[in-house]
């Protein structure tokens, strides 16, 4: 294991996660006295408006993938429109490798209730919701635990802090599905239908939950809001690049000595991140990864210095999506790693387009049966194919990321691909797995 420089040590902006290693720091003593509900005071005099333009001052972008402008989104809610407006967080966390937004909401669950009020106060809603993952039981216990705390003190409620504003907050737990996590198929399932996206327009700004007015944001994006308050805008454009402002959870797993949570400045290089993470896993060296989990197209050893911001993956053909850094070795297969991700995709298309549902059951079956040393050439044209019919064709983005392994392992390593076909590799996969791949 190799011990990170100063000068990479320096990299680490602990900002949202600068309070999860105090001691009991998810119980409302802590947070009051690491800074916690300050914002909040100070947010509640001042103007609902001026708060949308402090957050498009502060240039700060959703982190649940996206990265879109949150006081933009913010701004888009109409005001005076006599219909309830509703804060929605996105806390389901589906997508494989991702790791931010439940340490957040365990360890420091006050500062997503806090950010929630806040949000809630600027866009005028007098009710907000947290949909949480349904399988993250300790996560969702700390959260209803901070929420009653902060109703028994006066956060929320009546007349929080005497200021005349009201607020409640539900925490609400998922059944588990990724699809879920689509922001307007969670809102079908908040209101108690099956989990399946909405064809937009109308978009959720107008016509959200219960077709009213709705800002979805994710975890990271809200817990950011207190600390913009506190600090100011110029304090939170001071890290991150120009156009991705502010810090970012990075999440590092794999093949990496220490796997965790690492909090920089947005822009940080994976060659950094490794550094600060302790280097490869002794006697592996660093194959491919994904800069923001499954759904974002694989990078290569040669990408080691690309900036970890929005602009600087996109530059490198792939996307910054969730910041989970995936880390594999020379130890691991391209092929195989793509099919496992593609089995997940598989099981968990919601069914409701062809492309995606149909696509992503086909190409199960042609990655077992290369797996199985039974594929040919044409199988390579075919994935090829059918990503081609997937991308950009599907209903949501779980049809278009169920591609991106897809053709960017097919980009990097299609040695790997033809060493199974022509015999080079041995099969990984047994014959038993090929019922009903031809
Ligand atoms: C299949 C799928 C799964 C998603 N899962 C999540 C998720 O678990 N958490 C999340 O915040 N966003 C998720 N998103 C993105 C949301 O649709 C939405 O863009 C996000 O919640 C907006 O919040 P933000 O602007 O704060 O990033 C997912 C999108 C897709 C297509
Ligand atoms: S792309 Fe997949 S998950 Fe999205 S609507 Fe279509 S079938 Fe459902």
């Amino acid at each position: 294991m190799t011990t990170p420089r100063p000068e990479t040590l320096a990299k680490l902006t602990p900002v949202l996660t600068k309070r999860w290693l105090s001691p009991d720091a998810w119980q409302i003593g802590t947070y009051e006295q690491l800074d916690g509900y300050a914002a909040l005071r100070k947010a509640l005099k001042a103007h609902p408006d001026d708060l949308i333009q402090l957050i498009k001052d502060s240039g700060l972008r959703g982190r649940g993938g996206a990265g879109f402008p949150t006081g933009l989104k913010w701004g888009f809610i109409p005001q005076g429109d006599g219909k309830p407006h509703y804060l929605v967080v996105n806390a389901d966390e589906g997508e494989p490798g991702t790791c931010k937004d439940l340490p957040l909401m365990t360890h420091d669950p006050h500062a997503l209730v806090e950010g929630v009020i806040i949000a809630s106060y600027a866009i005028r809603a007098a009710r907000a919701y947290i949909y949480i993952r349904g399988e993250a039981v300790h996560a969702a216990r700390r959260l209803r635990n901070a929420v009653q705390e902060a109703y028994d003190k006066g956060y929320l409620g009546r007349n929080i802090l005497h200021s005349g504003y009201d607020l409640e907050l539900v925490v609400h737990s998922g059944a588990g599905a990724y699809i879920c996590g689509e922001e307007t198929a969670l809102l079908d399932s908040l209101e108690g239908f099956r989990g399946q996206p909405r064809l937009r327009p109308p978009f959720p700004a107008t016509h959200g939950l219960y077709a009213s007015p709705t800002v979805v944001n994710n975890v990271g994006t809200i817990a950011s809001v207190p600390p913009i308050v506190l600090g100011g805008a110029d304090w939170w454009k001071s890290m991150g690049t120009e156009k991705s402002s502010g810090p970012m959870i990075y999440s590092l797993s794999g093949r990496v000595a220490n796997p965790g949570q690492y909090e920089c400045s947005m822009g940080v290089t994976l060659r950094e991140l490794l550094e600060l993470a302790g280097g490869m896993q002794p006697g592996h060296n660093l194959r491919f990864w994904t800069p923001g989990g499954s759904s974002t197209p694989l990078l290569a050893a040669e990408h080691l210095d690309v900036p970890l911001d929005f602009e600087g993956v996109a530059a490198a053909g792939s996307i910054l999506g969730t910041t989970a850094t995936q880390i594999f070795s020379d130890q691991d297969c391209p092929v195989y790693a793509t099919y496992r991700w593609l089995e997940f995709y598989h099981h968990e298309s919601c069914g409701k387009c062809t492309p995606c549902r149909e696509g992503n059951y086909w190409m199960v079956r042609v990655y077992r049966r290369i797996l199985a040393g039974q594929g040919t050439h044409e199988d390579l044209d075919t994935l090829l194919d059918t990503c081609d019919n997937i991308l950009g064709r599907s209903f949501c983005g779980l049809g278009d990321g169920a591609t991106s392994s897809v053709t960017s392992s097919l980009q990097y390593f299609k040695q790997d691909y033809l060493d199974y076909i022509e015999g080079r590799t041995a099969p990984k996969l047994s014959e038993k797995t090929l019922v009903g791949a031809h």
